[in-house]
């Protein structure tokens, strides 16, 4: 039997990696995946070999180093058509449940919300990259962009952070049309880490109810 794919999306500073280490452990207790398989955590941009050194291309913040909006659009597509062939397809054919930090989701709302580009060209490349390998399962996490920018105050900013407001604010105008149109689980992630884990699993449980 095929394994699950459970996508996280969200604006930086949203906490999609505190929500994925609660939701990898509760997972890892619970007997919703089959005893020989495993739960693989994996993200976008990087999570293949090559994909680390396609995500420090991509979020170098050096000014010569900045690739154009179709360089950086063809960059996340090359780092996922990796990340679909060498980690989350094999994964999900063996059985084993596969949770990503960003998927599509991310192309559609930085890319074609935020740097305007061309929503058919983006969906287009989301066909090569992907194969047809698409989520079982998307979470939205959403935070107001003020929150997302306090949240940050005192960390680094890569590249994509550095945009400013306006970009991040079209970027979560993308993501709140996205989770409606395409029926992703949107949850307040200005709600405690509790409630948000006991969204997410209630989600989870009925996945697994229904296929
Ligand atoms: P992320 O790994 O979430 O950042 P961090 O772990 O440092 O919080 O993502 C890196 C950045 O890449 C983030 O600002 C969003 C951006 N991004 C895109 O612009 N397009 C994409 O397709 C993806 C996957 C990410």
């Amino acid at each position: 039997m095929k394994g699950k794919f459970i996508v996280i999306e969200g604006i930086d500073g949203s906490g999609k990696t505190t929500q994925i280490n609660q939701l990898s452990q509760w997972l890892s207790g619970t007997d919703l995946i089959p005893e020989n398989n495993q739960l693989v955590i994996t993200r976008e941009p990087g999570g293949t070999q090559l994909g680390k050194s396609i995500r420090s291309l991509l979020l170098d913040t050096s000014k010569e180093n900045s690739p154009d909006s179709i360089t950086e659009l063809l960059l996340y597509a090359a780092d996922r058509a990796q990340h679909v062939n060498e980690i989350i397809r094999p994964s999900i054919n063996k059985g084993d449940w596969v949770i990503s930090d960003r998927f599509c989701g991310s192309t559609l709302a930085y890319q074609g919300y935020g740097r305007k580009l061309d929503i058919k060209l983006i969906k287009n490349l989301e066909t090569i990259s992907t194969q047809g390998v698409s989520p079982d399962i998307t979470f939205l996490l959403d935070i107001p962009v003020e929150e997302s920018i306090k949240r940050r105050i005192n960390r680094k900013d890569d590249r994509i952070e550095k945009e400013g407001k306006e970009f991040l604010s079209n970027v979560s105008l993308g993501f709140k049309a996205l989770s409606k149109e395409n029926k992703w689980k949107k949850i307040s992630a200005m709600s405690t880490k509790e409630e948000i884990l006991s969204e997410i699993q209630s989600a989870i449980k009925n996945l697994t109810r229904i296929k």
